[in-house]
Protein backbone atom coordinates (compact mmCIF):
# COMPACT_ATOMS: atom_id res chain seq x y z
CA UNK A 1 0.00 0.00 0.00
CA UNK A 2 1.02 3.35 -1.13
CA UNK A 3 1.46 5.97 2.36
CA UNK A 4 1.98 9.18 0.56
CA UNK A 5 1.13 12.05 1.94
CA UNK A 6 -1.33 14.48 0.41
CA UNK A 7 -2.56 17.03 2.42
CA UNK A 8 -6.78 17.40 1.85
CA UNK A 9 -6.90 20.95 3.64
CA UNK A 10 -3.39 22.03 1.50
CA UNK A 11 -4.51 25.73 0.42
CA UNK A 12 -2.50 24.70 -3.03
CA UNK A 13 -3.96 21.53 -3.07
CA UNK A 14 -7.60 22.68 -3.00
CA UNK A 15 -6.67 25.17 -5.48
CA UNK A 16 -5.12 22.45 -8.05
CA UNK A 17 -6.18 19.03 -7.05
CA UNK A 18 -5.34 17.26 -10.03
CA UNK A 19 -1.13 16.81 -9.83
CA UNK A 20 -1.44 15.10 -6.28
CA UNK A 21 -4.64 13.12 -8.00
CA UNK A 22 -2.42 11.76 -10.49
CA UNK A 23 0.62 10.79 -8.25
CA UNK A 24 -1.94 9.12 -6.20
CA UNK A 25 -3.61 6.38 -8.91
CA UNK A 26 0.04 6.20 -10.15
CA UNK A 27 0.96 4.98 -6.65
CA UNK A 28 -1.28 2.32 -5.91
CA UNK A 29 -5.02 1.89 -5.36
CA UNK A 30 -5.21 2.67 -1.77
CA UNK A 31 -3.47 4.97 0.07
CA UNK A 32 -3.35 5.57 3.82
CA UNK A 33 -3.92 9.31 5.47
CA UNK A 34 -1.48 9.26 8.38
CA UNK A 35 -2.30 11.91 10.29
CA UNK A 36 -5.12 13.43 12.12
CA UNK A 37 -7.70 12.82 10.73
CA UNK A 38 -6.56 9.54 9.69
CA UNK A 39 -8.37 7.50 6.73
CA UNK A 40 -8.07 5.52 3.61
CA UNK A 41 -8.33 6.99 0.18
CA UNK A 42 -9.72 5.29 -3.05
CA UNK A 43 -8.13 7.47 -6.17
CA UNK A 44 -8.46 5.25 -9.45
CA UNK A 45 -11.96 5.19 -11.34
CA UNK A 46 -12.20 1.37 -10.90
CA UNK A 47 -12.30 0.88 -7.21
CA UNK A 48 -14.20 3.73 -6.22
CA UNK A 49 -16.98 2.78 -8.92
CA UNK A 50 -17.18 -0.79 -7.10
CA UNK A 51 -17.06 0.36 -3.70
CA UNK A 52 -19.73 2.85 -4.43
CA UNK A 53 -21.86 -0.12 -5.42
CA UNK A 54 -21.09 -2.11 -2.16
CA UNK A 55 -22.87 -0.23 0.92
CA UNK A 56 -22.76 -3.63 2.64
CA UNK A 57 -19.18 -3.16 2.74
CA UNK A 58 -18.52 0.48 2.58
CA UNK A 59 -21.43 2.37 4.77
CA UNK A 60 -22.96 5.64 4.92
CA UNK A 61 -24.40 4.99 8.26
CA UNK A 62 -21.58 6.87 9.92
CA UNK A 63 -21.63 10.23 7.80
CA UNK A 64 -19.64 11.47 4.57
CA UNK A 65 -16.18 13.01 5.95
CA UNK A 66 -13.13 11.98 7.48
CA UNK A 67 -14.85 12.55 10.99
CA UNK A 68 -15.51 10.02 12.98
CA UNK A 69 -18.85 11.56 15.00
CA UNK A 70 -20.25 14.16 12.83
CA UNK A 71 -24.06 12.61 12.85
CA UNK A 72 -23.32 12.81 16.84
CA UNK A 73 -21.70 15.83 16.98
CA UNK A 74 -24.68 17.91 15.09
CA UNK A 75 -27.73 15.94 17.12
CA UNK A 76 -28.95 14.88 13.53
CA UNK A 77 -30.97 12.14 12.95
CA UNK A 78 -29.75 10.43 9.78
CA UNK A 79 -30.86 11.68 6.27
CA UNK A 80 -31.89 9.80 3.19
CA UNK A 81 -27.67 9.95 2.24
CA UNK A 82 -26.26 8.78 5.64
CA UNK A 83 -28.60 5.20 5.12
CA UNK A 84 -27.74 2.57 3.87
CA UNK A 85 -29.94 -0.46 2.43
CA UNK A 86 -32.70 -2.05 2.93
CA UNK A 87 -33.40 1.56 4.99
CA UNK A 88 -32.19 3.83 2.15
CA UNK A 89 -33.95 1.86 -0.79
CA UNK A 90 -37.63 1.96 1.45
CA UNK A 91 -37.00 5.99 1.70
CA UNK A 92 -35.39 6.81 -1.63
CA UNK A 93 -38.59 4.61 -3.19
CA UNK A 94 -41.07 6.94 -1.22
CA UNK A 95 -39.12 9.71 -1.97
CA UNK A 96 -38.79 8.74 -5.68
CA UNK A 97 -43.18 8.73 -5.83
CA UNK A 98 -43.15 12.91 -4.96
CA UNK A 99 -39.84 13.85 -6.79
CA UNK A 100 -40.87 12.40 -9.84
CA UNK A 101 -39.14 13.10 -13.55
CA UNK A 102 -42.56 14.87 -14.81
CA UNK A 103 -42.28 17.54 -11.78
CA UNK A 104 -38.76 18.50 -12.78
CA UNK A 105 -39.69 18.76 -16.72
CA UNK A 106 -42.60 20.74 -15.98
CA UNK A 107 -40.16 23.41 -14.50
CA UNK A 108 -38.62 24.19 -17.72
CA UNK A 109 -40.03 27.58 -18.69
CA UNK A 110 -40.01 29.11 -15.40
CA UNK A 111 -36.16 28.16 -14.91
CA UNK A 112 -35.71 29.28 -18.55
CA UNK A 113 -37.66 32.68 -17.64
CA UNK A 114 -35.43 33.09 -14.17
CA UNK A 115 -32.43 32.60 -16.52
CA UNK A 116 -33.40 35.00 -18.80
CA UNK A 117 -33.14 37.37 -16.16
CA UNK A 118 -30.05 36.31 -14.72
CA UNK A 119 -28.63 37.32 -18.54
CA UNK A 120 -30.40 40.69 -18.62
CA UNK A 121 -29.08 41.70 -15.11
CA UNK A 122 -25.38 41.22 -16.38
CA UNK A 123 -25.34 42.71 -19.20
CA UNK A 124 -27.01 45.81 -17.49
CA UNK A 125 -24.14 45.81 -15.02
CA UNK A 126 -21.38 45.68 -17.58
CA UNK A 127 -24.05 48.65 -19.40
CA UNK A 128 -23.61 50.15 -16.02
CA UNK A 129 -19.82 49.89 -15.94
CA UNK A 130 -20.31 47.66 -12.90
CA UNK A 131 -18.24 44.86 -12.56
CA UNK A 132 -19.96 41.20 -12.89
CA UNK A 133 -19.12 38.24 -11.07
CA UNK A 134 -20.45 35.41 -13.02
CA UNK A 135 -20.78 32.93 -9.75
CA UNK A 136 -22.77 35.50 -7.60
CA UNK A 137 -24.28 37.26 -10.38
CA UNK A 138 -25.54 34.54 -12.53
CA UNK A 139 -24.48 30.45 -11.70
CA UNK A 140 -25.11 30.33 -7.90
CA UNK A 141 -28.54 31.93 -7.76
CA UNK A 142 -30.24 29.76 -10.12
CA UNK A 143 -30.39 26.61 -8.51
CA UNK A 144 -31.04 28.70 -5.21
CA UNK A 145 -34.54 30.02 -7.24
CA UNK A 146 -35.29 26.40 -8.64
CA UNK A 147 -34.82 24.64 -5.08
CA UNK A 148 -36.93 27.56 -3.04
CA UNK A 149 -39.67 26.92 -5.94
CA UNK A 150 -39.63 23.68 -5.67
CA UNK A 151 -39.82 22.82 -2.07
CA UNK A 152 -43.04 25.98 -2.55
CA UNK A 153 -40.78 28.74 -0.19
CA UNK A 154 -42.77 31.59 -0.40
CA UNK A 155 -40.46 34.27 -2.67
CA UNK A 156 -40.41 37.13 0.43
CA UNK A 157 -38.27 34.02 2.62
CA UNK A 158 -35.73 33.04 -0.46
CA UNK A 159 -33.14 35.35 0.70
CA UNK A 160 -33.24 32.87 3.83
CA UNK A 161 -31.06 30.06 1.80
CA UNK A 162 -28.00 32.11 1.53
CA UNK A 163 -26.51 32.10 5.15
CA UNK A 164 -28.15 28.37 5.30
CA UNK A 165 -26.39 27.01 2.33
CA UNK A 166 -23.01 28.94 3.50
CA UNK A 167 -23.02 27.22 6.92
CA UNK A 168 -24.29 23.63 5.68
CA UNK A 169 -20.77 23.82 3.22
CA UNK A 170 -18.66 25.06 6.25
CA UNK A 171 -19.99 21.96 8.10
CA UNK A 172 -18.19 19.53 5.68
CA UNK A 173 -14.84 21.27 6.46
CA UNK A 174 -15.16 23.10 9.82
CA UNK A 175 -13.70 19.79 11.49
CA UNK A 176 -16.54 18.75 13.73
CA UNK A 177 -15.67 20.78 16.79
CA UNK A 178 -18.57 21.47 18.24
CA UNK A 179 -17.33 24.66 19.93
CA UNK A 180 -16.18 25.79 16.55
CA UNK A 181 -19.26 25.04 14.73
CA UNK A 182 -21.30 26.67 17.43
CA UNK A 183 -18.60 29.79 17.20
CA UNK A 184 -18.93 30.39 13.74
CA UNK A 185 -22.90 30.30 13.82
CA UNK A 186 -23.14 26.89 11.20
CA UNK A 187 -25.21 24.95 14.49
CA UNK A 188 -27.46 27.79 14.72
CA UNK A 189 -28.03 28.09 10.93
CA UNK A 190 -28.93 24.20 10.72
CA UNK A 191 -31.31 24.73 13.59
CA UNK A 192 -32.85 27.57 11.92
CA UNK A 193 -33.54 25.85 8.47
CA UNK A 194 -34.86 22.77 10.45
CA UNK A 195 -37.34 25.03 12.37
CA UNK A 196 -38.21 26.69 9.06
CA UNK A 197 -39.05 23.65 6.88
CA UNK A 198 -40.56 21.45 9.92
CA UNK A 199 -43.02 24.53 10.00
CA UNK A 200 -43.40 24.44 6.46
CA UNK A 201 -44.51 20.66 6.56
CA UNK A 202 -46.78 21.14 9.10
CA UNK A 203 -48.67 23.82 6.97
CA UNK A 204 -48.35 21.25 3.65
CA UNK A 205 -50.14 18.29 5.81
CA UNK A 206 -52.52 20.66 6.68
CA UNK A 207 -52.81 22.17 3.18
CA UNK A 208 -51.49 20.85 0.07
CA UNK A 209 -50.54 22.73 -2.55
CA UNK A 210 -48.83 22.21 -5.97
CA UNK A 211 -44.89 22.19 -4.37
CA UNK A 212 -42.56 18.78 -3.77
CA UNK A 213 -43.02 19.31 0.38
CA UNK A 214 -47.44 18.62 -0.24
CA UNK A 215 -46.50 15.65 -2.54
CA UNK A 216 -43.89 14.05 -0.16
CA UNK A 217 -46.53 14.20 2.76
CA UNK A 218 -48.92 12.61 0.18
CA UNK A 219 -46.35 9.73 -0.61
CA UNK A 220 -47.05 6.50 -0.03
CA UNK A 221 -45.31 3.19 -0.76
CA UNK A 222 -47.30 -0.10 0.06
CA UNK A 223 -49.08 1.94 2.15
CA UNK A 224 -45.86 3.70 3.92
CA UNK A 225 -46.00 7.17 3.90
CA UNK A 226 -43.61 9.45 5.11
CA UNK A 227 -42.46 10.73 8.54
CA UNK A 228 -42.10 14.22 8.95
CA UNK A 229 -38.78 13.65 9.75
CA UNK A 230 -37.44 12.10 6.54
CA UNK A 231 -39.45 15.05 4.63
CA UNK A 232 -37.08 16.90 6.67
CA UNK A 233 -33.88 15.30 6.10
CA UNK A 234 -34.49 15.07 2.23
CA UNK A 235 -35.37 19.02 2.48
CA UNK A 236 -31.94 19.33 4.05
CA UNK A 237 -29.93 17.18 1.47
CA UNK A 238 -31.29 19.09 -1.52
CA UNK A 239 -30.56 22.41 0.06
CA UNK A 240 -27.10 21.34 1.41
CA UNK A 241 -25.89 19.40 -1.55
CA UNK A 242 -28.64 20.48 -4.73
CA UNK A 243 -27.27 24.49 -4.43
CA UNK A 244 -23.62 25.31 -4.81
CA UNK A 245 -23.59 21.80 -6.83
CA UNK A 246 -25.04 22.93 -9.45
CA UNK A 247 -23.85 26.85 -9.44
CA UNK A 248 -20.24 25.32 -9.43
CA UNK A 249 -21.38 23.07 -12.59
CA UNK A 250 -22.42 26.13 -14.52
CA UNK A 251 -19.55 28.44 -13.85
CA UNK A 252 -17.24 25.45 -14.11
CA UNK A 253 -18.36 24.88 -17.79
CA UNK A 254 -17.86 28.46 -18.28
CA UNK A 255 -14.41 28.51 -17.23
CA UNK A 256 -13.31 25.22 -18.94
CA UNK A 257 -14.97 26.73 -22.40
CA UNK A 258 -12.48 29.66 -21.59
CA UNK A 259 -9.63 27.62 -21.08
CA UNK A 260 -10.06 25.33 -24.17
CA UNK A 261 -11.23 27.94 -26.91
CA UNK A 262 -11.51 25.20 -29.94
CA UNK A 263 -13.95 23.49 -27.61
CA UNK A 264 -15.86 26.64 -26.87
CA UNK A 265 -15.95 27.49 -30.81
CA UNK A 266 -17.19 23.52 -31.61
CA UNK A 267 -20.26 23.79 -28.89
CA UNK A 268 -21.32 27.16 -30.67
CA UNK A 269 -21.42 25.17 -33.79
CA UNK A 270 -22.98 22.17 -32.73
CA UNK A 271 -24.81 22.86 -29.90
CA UNK A 272 -26.81 19.49 -30.22
CA UNK A 273 -23.09 18.74 -27.82
CA UNK A 274 -24.34 20.54 -24.90
CA UNK A 275 -25.99 17.71 -23.06
CA UNK A 276 -22.80 15.54 -23.45
CA UNK A 277 -20.68 18.65 -22.97
CA UNK A 278 -22.35 19.04 -19.62
CA UNK A 279 -21.11 15.95 -18.47
CA UNK A 280 -17.73 16.76 -19.70
CA UNK A 281 -17.52 20.05 -17.59
CA UNK A 282 -18.15 17.74 -14.60
CA UNK A 283 -16.58 14.83 -15.32
CA UNK A 284 -13.36 17.66 -15.47
CA UNK A 285 -14.38 19.44 -12.47
CA UNK A 286 -16.97 17.73 -10.44
CA UNK A 287 -18.44 19.66 -7.98
CA UNK A 288 -18.25 16.77 -5.48
CA UNK A 289 -14.88 15.64 -5.33
CA UNK A 290 -14.94 12.79 -2.42
CA UNK A 291 -16.92 11.57 -0.26
CA UNK A 292 -16.09 9.13 2.45
CA UNK A 293 -17.73 5.49 3.78
CA UNK A 294 -17.25 3.74 6.68
CA UNK A 295 -15.85 -0.19 6.36
CA UNK A 296 -18.29 -2.61 7.92
CA UNK A 297 -15.77 -5.42 7.12
CA UNK A 298 -11.61 -5.92 6.74
CA UNK A 299 -12.03 -5.15 2.87
CA UNK A 300 -8.94 -5.86 0.32
CA UNK A 301 -8.43 -3.69 -2.52
CA UNK A 302 -5.12 -4.83 -4.41
CA UNK A 303 -2.77 -6.20 -1.85
CA UNK A 304 -3.85 -3.96 0.94
CA UNK A 305 -6.30 -4.72 3.44
CA UNK A 306 -8.17 -2.11 5.18
CA UNK A 307 -9.30 -3.15 8.43
CA UNK A 308 -13.23 -2.91 9.34
CA UNK A 309 -14.83 0.69 11.05
CA UNK A 310 -12.20 3.00 8.64
CA UNK A 311 -13.09 6.00 7.03
CA UNK A 312 -12.57 5.39 3.43
CA UNK A 313 -12.63 8.26 0.70
CA UNK A 314 -14.45 7.89 -2.33
CA UNK A 315 -12.25 10.16 -4.30
CA UNK A 316 -14.43 10.86 -7.27
CA UNK A 317 -12.63 13.63 -8.79
CA UNK A 318 -9.31 11.63 -9.09
CA UNK A 319 -11.27 8.95 -10.49
CA UNK A 320 -13.00 10.71 -12.83
CA UNK A 321 -9.67 11.93 -14.63
CA UNK A 322 -8.11 8.60 -14.34
CA UNK A 323 -6.39 7.78 -17.86
CA UNK A 324 -7.09 3.72 -17.28
CA UNK A 325 -10.92 4.67 -17.71
CA UNK A 326 -10.88 7.37 -19.75
CA UNK A 327 -7.58 7.30 -21.72
CA UNK A 328 -4.68 9.31 -22.52
CA UNK A 329 -7.35 12.79 -23.03
CA UNK A 330 -8.27 12.56 -19.81
CA UNK A 331 -7.09 15.71 -18.63
CA UNK A 332 -8.46 17.54 -21.42
CA UNK A 333 -11.87 18.95 -22.50
CA UNK A 334 -13.07 16.76 -25.06
CA UNK A 335 -16.83 17.77 -25.61
CA UNK A 336 -17.50 15.23 -27.65
CA UNK A 337 -16.10 12.56 -25.48
CA UNK A 338 -18.22 9.13 -25.30
CA UNK A 339 -18.99 8.81 -22.11
CA UNK A 340 -20.91 5.31 -20.58
CA UNK A 341 -19.76 5.85 -17.35
CA UNK A 342 -19.06 8.68 -14.53
CA UNK A 343 -18.73 9.10 -11.46
CA UNK A 344 -19.96 13.10 -11.00
CA UNK A 345 -22.91 12.28 -9.90
CA UNK A 346 -21.58 9.17 -7.91
CA UNK A 347 -23.03 5.76 -8.43
CA UNK A 348 -24.37 3.03 -6.70
CA UNK A 349 -27.53 3.50 -4.67
CA UNK A 350 -26.90 6.73 -3.53
CA UNK A 351 -26.64 8.04 -7.16
CA UNK A 352 -27.71 11.30 -7.24
CA UNK A 353 -31.77 11.77 -7.24
CA UNK A 354 -30.93 15.66 -8.36
CA UNK A 355 -28.87 14.58 -11.01
CA UNK A 356 -31.77 15.47 -14.08
CA UNK A 357 -32.85 18.80 -12.17
CA UNK A 358 -28.98 19.73 -12.37
CA UNK A 359 -28.71 19.25 -15.61
CA UNK A 360 -31.59 20.41 -16.54
CA UNK A 361 -30.53 23.81 -14.96
CA UNK A 362 -26.96 23.81 -16.70
CA UNK A 363 -28.62 22.95 -19.95
CA UNK A 364 -30.69 26.09 -19.91
CA UNK A 365 -27.93 28.52 -18.29
CA UNK A 366 -25.78 27.61 -21.44
CA UNK A 367 -28.51 27.88 -23.94
CA UNK A 368 -29.68 31.45 -22.70
CA UNK A 369 -26.05 32.88 -22.04
CA UNK A 370 -23.83 31.51 -24.25
CA UNK A 371 -25.37 32.28 -27.61
CA UNK A 372 -26.20 35.36 -25.95
CA UNK A 373 -22.51 36.23 -25.35
CA UNK A 374 -20.37 33.92 -27.23
CA UNK A 375 -17.15 35.27 -25.88
CA UNK A 376 -17.98 35.18 -22.16
CA UNK A 377 -14.97 33.92 -20.21
CA UNK A 378 -13.73 34.66 -16.70
CA UNK A 379 -10.93 36.41 -15.18
CA UNK A 380 -9.01 32.83 -13.06
CA UNK A 381 -6.29 35.35 -12.17
CA UNK A 382 -8.84 37.00 -9.81
CA UNK A 383 -10.96 34.56 -8.93
CA UNK A 384 -11.23 33.04 -5.50
CA UNK A 385 -11.53 28.75 -4.94
CA UNK A 386 -13.90 28.15 -2.25
CA UNK A 387 -11.36 26.68 0.62
CA UNK A 388 -13.06 22.61 0.99
CA UNK A 389 -11.56 19.43 0.70
CA UNK A 390 -14.87 17.81 -0.82
CA UNK A 391 -16.94 20.59 -2.67
CA UNK A 392 -14.65 21.82 -6.03
CA UNK A 393 -15.88 25.46 -5.82
CA UNK A 394 -15.80 29.22 -6.72
CA UNK A 395 -16.11 32.11 -3.83
CA UNK A 396 -15.51 34.90 -6.91
CA UNK A 397 -15.12 34.49 -10.34
CA UNK A 398 -14.84 37.61 -12.41
CA UNK A 399 -16.37 37.42 -15.77
CA UNK A 400 -14.84 38.78 -18.52
CA UNK A 401 -16.23 39.67 -22.57
CA UNK A 402 -20.08 40.25 -21.72
CA UNK A 403 -20.80 42.88 -24.02
CA UNK A 404 -23.77 45.30 -22.69
CA UNK A 405 -26.51 44.12 -25.48
CA UNK A 406 -27.42 41.08 -27.04
CA UNK A 407 -25.44 39.83 -29.61
CA UNK A 408 -26.69 37.67 -32.61
CA UNK A 409 -24.14 34.73 -33.80
C1 LIG B 1 -24.18 19.36 -10.28
C2 LIG B 1 -25.00 19.20 -9.27
C3 LIG B 1 -24.96 18.04 -8.32
C4 LIG B 1 -23.91 17.21 -8.00
C5 LIG B 1 -22.48 17.24 -8.55
C6 LIG B 1 -24.41 16.26 -7.03
C7 LIG B 1 -23.64 15.23 -6.50
C8 LIG B 1 -24.15 14.24 -5.68
C9 LIG B 1 -23.37 13.13 -5.21
C10 LIG B 1 -21.90 12.88 -5.50
C11 LIG B 1 -24.19 12.36 -4.44
C12 LIG B 1 -23.84 11.03 -3.75
C13 LIG B 1 -23.42 11.22 -2.33
C14 LIG B 1 -22.64 10.04 -1.82
O1 LIG B 1 -21.82 9.48 -2.56
O2 LIG B 1 -22.82 9.67 -0.65
C15 LIG B 1 -25.49 12.99 -4.43
C16 LIG B 1 -26.59 12.53 -3.75
C17 LIG B 1 -27.76 13.25 -3.62
N1 LIG B 1 -28.10 14.40 -4.29
FE1 LIG B 1 -26.95 15.42 -5.60
N2 LIG B 1 -25.70 16.55 -6.75
C18 LIG B 1 -26.09 17.61 -7.52
C19 LIG B 1 -27.33 18.20 -7.56
C20 LIG B 1 -28.40 17.82 -6.79
C21 LIG B 1 -29.70 18.45 -6.81
C22 LIG B 1 -30.11 19.59 -7.73
C23 LIG B 1 -30.45 17.82 -5.86
C24 LIG B 1 -31.87 18.02 -5.44
C25 LIG B 1 -32.78 18.63 -6.03
C26 LIG B 1 -29.64 16.78 -5.27
C27 LIG B 1 -30.05 15.91 -4.28
C28 LIG B 1 -29.35 14.80 -3.87
C29 LIG B 1 -29.86 13.84 -2.90
C30 LIG B 1 -31.20 13.89 -2.19
C31 LIG B 1 -28.87 12.86 -2.76
C32 LIG B 1 -28.91 11.63 -1.86
C33 LIG B 1 -29.39 10.45 -2.65
C34 LIG B 1 -29.36 9.17 -1.84
O3 LIG B 1 -28.65 9.09 -0.83
O4 LIG B 1 -30.06 8.22 -2.23
N3 LIG B 1 -28.40 16.81 -5.86
N4 LIG B 1 -25.42 14.13 -5.20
Amino acid sequence: MATTVYDPFDADFQVDPYPAYQALRDAGPVHLHIGEPEFYALPRFADVWQAARDPATFSSAHGLTFYPDEIATLGLAPTIVMLDPPRHTALRRRISHGFTPKRIVAMEPLIREFVRGRVDAIERRVADGEPVDLHRDFSSPIPTFVLAHLLGVPPADRAKFDPWVTALTRLQDGGFSLDALQADGAVQAVGEMFAYFGDLITVRRGSPGDDLISALTGAEVDGERLTDWDILGFCFVMVAGGNDTTGNLISHGVALLDEYPDQRARLLAEPELLPGAILEFLRMEGSVQALARTTTRAVAIGDTEIPAGRKVMLMYGSANRDEREFGDTADRLDIAREISRHLGFAGGPHLCIGSHLARLQARIAFEELLWRQPAIGVDTAAAARLPSAFTRGWTALPATGIRPTRVSV
